[in-house]
């Protein structure tokens, strides 16, 4: 799955929108709007500002990353290119592949990231040296 994934593998998805006087509803589907089943969902905030989350790699793990509230900056990096995505609607999400470094920051206040994942959590599954996923990626094994 997560042989040679580049940034070009990423992708903002758009999400339905319901626009309504009474407040408007976007929602997700797995293996629709998001193309993976979904294992797992997490969320981040209460973020200081300054902070700055997820700093490492998957091996296996994909996800889709919205922000339900307020923005943030995902920076997504395949070992030649890297590119920053800044999130700030809860109707659209980020698609990144496994296989790519990311990390997310300049969160605003009261800013609230939702995460979807397609594997359960594995500390194994993590690549926490930047050195370590370059020489991973210009290996061809990630
Ligand atoms: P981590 O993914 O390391 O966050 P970040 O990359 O932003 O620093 O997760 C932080 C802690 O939360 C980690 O010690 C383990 C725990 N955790 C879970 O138990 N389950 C999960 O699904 C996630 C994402 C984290």
């Amino acid at each position: 799955m997560n042989v040679m994934t580049t940034i070009d593998d990423v992708k903002i998805i758009d999400l339905p929108k319901f626009t309504d006087p009474r407040g408007n509803l976007s929602f997700v589907e797995q293996l629709n709007h998001i193309p993976f089943e979904i294992k797992r969902t997490y969320w981040i905030y209460d973020v200081p500002g300054g902070e700055c989350r997820g700093a490492h790699a998957y091996k296996e793990n994909q996800e889709f990353i919205i922000a339900l509230s307020g923005a943030f900056d995902v920076i997504v990096a395949d070992g030649k290119k890297e590119k920053r995505f800044t999130l700030n609607r809860s109707y659209y999400g980020l698609y990144v592949p496994s296989g790519l470094w990311r990390k997310m920051e300049n969160f605003s206040t009261n800013s609230l990231a939702l995460e979807f994942g397609s594997s359960n959590y594995a500390p194994s599954d993590y690549i926490l040296d930047y050195n370590e996923f370059k020489k991973l990626k210009r290996n061809g094994t990630l």
